[in-house]
């Protein structure tokens, strides 16, 4: 493994370090949670548009799919069937604000340990489901699978690897969200034609849950964890096995600053919403989730199969499709995760917002034209053409707003106010992602096809907001954001004194 004792960040401490293979296991373990998290999204949309599954639970939605003059973007309008994707992300929501306290608490392991046992009860419950309140009971407890595991990995991954590693193991969380997915997708694809197949999509999520809950009883709780609950010798032993030097005093000293520092802070919610100086990472971080659930991308994640069969294909068509899509999804994270620290984050995140706003006008273009209310959709290579659009759409997104949504939050702000900063951008990912899993398929029926102008016009403004209002974090200390980015921002200098 590489030898790192420099870092990389201009002007930060040297800490001795290796990377070595116990940190980079406890990363992947932990980035598994991202495969829980990426599982799910990947597995409802193919669900909700299996025949077996709409007649066990929905049998009026099978109906209206099925009869002929059905209005073409009504098809799949039923305030249940969305409930039954979106009822996580309400449980997700709570969970994470929980799971800030217990990670503080007691530990980033255990609450890793406790999103694995969540997220594996759920999936037997949802695996045996005989009525809706089961399946929906079922969800509830992968919300809060969710809720741990995505409150806690990423924060993990960064106390634990070495700075210098940091962003490329902070995006491997994305990376398997988008393995998730795309298993996920080929799993339904599988399952599609067989009976009861929806049980054995939704059960598979068990097999997640199985891999972090055995893989966390081999990842070492964080030092920063362990010093902030007093444990210091424990800290210090941990600090040495997991950088491979026998020189950690100096690693070992900030992290006992910096903790000393924050439990000064005893309320840091409040101190996140009293203390000015956080308003600028407050605002950034939270409206990066923001805009990153309304580039639209669930509508792709959660609803593709249904919109290929929208558009007039047949079942198993618009699950290839989906294969498809989240097969591109997933190379193209890679992309960013060799990127990310070379040419900056607002580099990407400006490229994959004109991306997407250049594909969502113009499938919203070929959908005016060609889908009408009534009657197959006009044109044979048009949803060849909307999947090739799709894709390239998905590549921006995995590139840019995907992983970055993620990473910026999780280094803009400081270590006091850093765990519930980090709850807000994922409270914010969960309450966009209800919305979209909630009323997309309403707001297909009403606004048909201009839905995707009001995304292509949402992805404009995103644009813009990075432009004007977010600094360029690349290669700046966590500790040092303050100083040198925030403290001489044009637009956020005025929220700290002199
Ligand atoms: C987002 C998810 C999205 C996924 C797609 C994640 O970063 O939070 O909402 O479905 O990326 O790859």
């Amino acid at each position: 493994m590489a030898v790192g004792s420099m870092n990389v960040e201009e002007g930060t401490k040297a800490f001795p370090a290796k990377l070595t293979f116990q940190v980079f296991l406890c990363c992947v373990i932990a980035a598994v949670g991202g495969l829980m998290f990426g599982y799910d999204i990947g597995i409802s949309g193919g669900v909700t548009s299996m025949d077996t599954f709409l007649l066990d639970f929905f049998p009026h939605v099978y109906e209206k799919k099925h009869r002929v003059h059905e209005n073409n973007y009504c098809k799949f309008d039923d305030q249940l069937l969305q409930l039954f994707t979106s009822s996580l992300y309400l449980a997700g929501i709570f969970a994470s604000f929980i799971a800030s306290y217990v990670s503080r608490a007691f530990g980033r392991k255990p609450t890793i340990i406790s999103a694995s046992i969540f997220f594996l009860v759920g999936a037997i419950l949802n695996l045996s489901a005989q009525n809706l309140g089961m399946l929906i009971g079922g969800r509830i407890l992968l919300g809060f699978g969710i809720g741990f595991g995505n409150q806690t990995v990423p924060l993990f991954i960064s106390e634990i690897a070495p700075a210098r590693y940091r962003g490329g193991l902070n995006v491997m969380f994305q990376f398997l969200i988008t393995i998730g997915i795309l298993a996920a997708s080929y799993v339904n694809y599988l399952t599609s034609t067989l009976k009861n197949g929806w049980r054995y999509s939704l059960g598979g999520a068990a097999v997640p849950a199985l891999i972090l809950l055995i893989g966390s009883f081999f990842i070492h709780e964080t030092p920063a964890s362990l010093i902030e609950r007093g444990k210091d010798e424990k800290g210090k032993q941990i600090l040495r096995k997991i950088r491979g030097v026998e020189d950690i005093e100096l690693e070992f000293n900030e992290i006992k600053h910096a903790t000393e520092v924050a439990t000064k802070v005893k309320s840091p919610f409040k101190e996140l919403f009293t203390n000015r100086e956080n308003r600028p990472p407050l605002v950034c971080g939270t409206l990066l989730q923001f805009f990153q659930q309304f580039t639209g991308i669930n509508v792709v994640m959660f609803y593709a199969p249904v919109l290929f069969q929208t558009m007039g294909s047949g079942n198993n068509a618009s699950l290839i499709s989906t294969v498809v899509t989240n097969g591109v999804n997933a190379i193209a994270t890679i992309f960013s995760l060799l990127m990310v620290d070379l040419a900056g984050r607002k580099c990407l995140l400006v490229e994959g917002a004109i991306q997407m706003t250049a594909t969502q006008m113009t499938i919203g273009g070929i959908l005016l034209a060609h889908l009408k209310l009534v009657g197959p959709i006009t044109g044979h290579a048009v949803p060849l053409i909307v999947l090739v659009l799709i894709c390239v759409y998905v590549s921006g997104f995995a590139w840019s707003w995907g992983p970055l949504g993620w990473l910026v939050p999780s280094e803009i702000y400081p270590l006091e106010v850093r765990n519930a900063g980090y709850f807000c951008a994922v409270a914010m990912n969960m309450v966009c992602t209800f919305i979209i899993g909630q009323f997309f398929l309403s707001a297909l029926c009403r606004f048909r096809s201009y839905l995707f102008f009001f995304f292509g016009v949402m992805n404009i403004v995103m644009g813009l907001f990075v432009v004007f209002f977010l600094p360029e974090t690349k290669g700046v200390p966590v500790e040092e954001m303050a100083e040198k980015r925030w403290k001489t921002h044009s637009r956020w200098k005025k929220y700290f004194k002199d």
